[in-house]
């Protein structure tokens, strides 16, 4: 079964709920009338439909509370960096939106893309923009060896963690292994010089500071799966409609209520964009402009080939899954042509909060993102999913928006942003 199918079968089963449920609460008469099919997904795009995370069984530690306080330090440890400036923190403000309103991340470098927000990813099978990782663990060992972000090697790392959270190391994963002498810099990842120096390593002294650092994006995870969104407006007027209840879908306006519609019918936002966090976690290619056309970016299709040989995925030696608990990773569709130039979904909650938009940030407002939709431009690289004007495309429609269309698809956008929850 693959991602897309899921989402129908939970689309039907909200269905048959969402209209037994109508039928319940007919007392206070409905402001906005919405067909079965819309009720349905109205309903499945509450908050509370995401239920609990899923478990991540690739981090035995990731619910463990005290992996969680080891990892919150090191998500805000600037030590684990090239100049001593940079946290995950620097990029992931947790007064923020967990991001940084810029259009390329900043650290030792400038990095090539947006980055993107936290609260979503304990939801998420596939991490970063091209889907490259598969766990909130194994992500979280890219930025630090990235020479754009922390810019650090794996063994200053892990000789680092151990000397100054030995305690907090032990508490939650035992004793450290047994390391010897490490260089200073070391990682097969690193410059020339920490190239050598890690495979100057023997195979035991590898293998044992990978399961150190592995361990580092274990307890990152740990804290990041505390870190969510909270219900927004939209959600009140959700729980209304759905229970019938005039009053309370006067939670939007009505421009935002005909900003839904749009979403849902001649938009074909929902398409993509559903489910309780407005994404299908899945990955589409929708022509959005490359910032380096002579360049550009390949998206998920070389997302996918780093994912599969990444020694820190589901399947790889520090993963805590059994190989069939892997089924992300054993299912997974390498039809390549589809994939070239396609990005994740994003997530749309509390999208108005977190400009600029799109991979790259390309889009400096909400309102240049609808005016793209409506113009549906043919991508640079790959083929966009979506249908150009007088295109005709099998199984989809050209995107038809009036400029009143798009004012009402920003106003309800803006009813999707709710409180960042996170631990005290
Ligand atoms: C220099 C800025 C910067 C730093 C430092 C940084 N990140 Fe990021 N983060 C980004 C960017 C940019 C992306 C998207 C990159 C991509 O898709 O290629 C991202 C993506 C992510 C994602 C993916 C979210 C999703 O839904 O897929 C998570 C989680 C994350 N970062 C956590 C971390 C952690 C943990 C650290 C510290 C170990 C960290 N980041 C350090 C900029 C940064
Ligand atoms: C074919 C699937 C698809 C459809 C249809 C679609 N989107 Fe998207 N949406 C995406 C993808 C994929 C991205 C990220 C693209 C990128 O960065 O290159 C995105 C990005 C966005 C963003 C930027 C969010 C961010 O964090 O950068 C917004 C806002 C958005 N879409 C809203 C909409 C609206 C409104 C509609 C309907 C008019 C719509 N989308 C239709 C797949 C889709």
């Amino acid at each position: 079964m693959n991602m897309r199918s899921i989402g129908v079968a939970a689309t039907a089963a909200a269905l048959a709920f969402t209209v037994f449920a109508a039928q319940d609460f007919k007392q206070a008469p409905p402001r906005d009338k919405w067909s079965a099919q819309e009720l349905a997904a109205i309903g499945s795009m509450r908050l509370k439909e995401a239920g609990e995370r899923p478990a991540d069984v690739s981090n035995a530690h990731e619910q463990h509370a005290e992996a969680a306080v080891f990892g919150r330090a090191l998500f805000n440890d600037t030590r684990f960096s090239k100049n001593g400036q940079v946290a995950c923190a620097s990029c992931h403000s947790a007064t923020g939106q967990f991001e940084d309103g810029r259009q390329f991340g900043q650290g030792i470098a400038t990095g090539k893309r947006r980055t993107m927000p936290v609260m979503g990813a304990a939801h998420s099978p596939f991490l970063f923009w091209d889907g490259r990782k598969d766990s909130a663990w194994s992500q979280a060992l890219g930025p630090m060896e990235d020479p754009a972000e922390h810019g650090g090697n794996r063994v200053r790392f892990v000789r680092l963690v151990l000397a100054q959270y030995e305690a907090q190391y032990q508490a939650v994963f035992g004793s450290a292994p047994e390391l010897g002498t490490l260089p200073e810099d070391a990682s097969p990842n690193g410059t020339e010089p920490e190239r050598a120096a890690w495979a100057a390593l023997s195979p035991a002294t590898r293998d044992a500071v990978n399961r150190v650092f592995a361990n580092m994006g274990k307890a990152i995870a740990a804290y990041e799966r505390n870190v969510s969104y909270a219900g927004s407006r939209f959600d009140q007027y959700a729980e209304a409609t759905v229970h019938g209840d005039g009053r309370g879908q006067e939670a939007l306006s009505l421009q935002e209520m005909r900003g839904l519609r749009a979403f849902l019918t001649k938009g074909q936002c929902v398409t993509c964009h559903n489910g309780p966090l407005l994404t299908d976690h899945a990955f589409h290619n929708t022509g959005v402009p490359s910032v380096d056309s002579k360049n550009p970016d390949h998206g998920r299709a070389e997302g996918l080939k780093k994912l599969l040989k990444d020694e820190f995925n589901c399947l790889g030696p520090y993963s805590d899954a059994k190989p069939q608990e892997c089924g992300e990773l054993q299912f997974l569709s390498v039809d390549e042509a589809g994939q070239l130039g396609a990005f994740r979904t994003p997530s749309l909650r509390n999208v108005a909060a977190r400009a600029p938009y799109m991979h790259a940030g390309q889009f400096a407002s909400l309102d240049q993102v609808l005016q793209h939709y409506a113009a549906s431009p043919k991508a640079a690289i790959g083929h966009s999913e979506l249908a150009g004007p007088g295109e005709k495309h099998a199984d989809r429609q050209t995107i038809q928006l009036s400029a009143a269309d798009i004012q009402d698809l920003a106003a309800f956008l803006g009813t999707l942003t709710g409180p960042v929850l996170q631990p005290k």
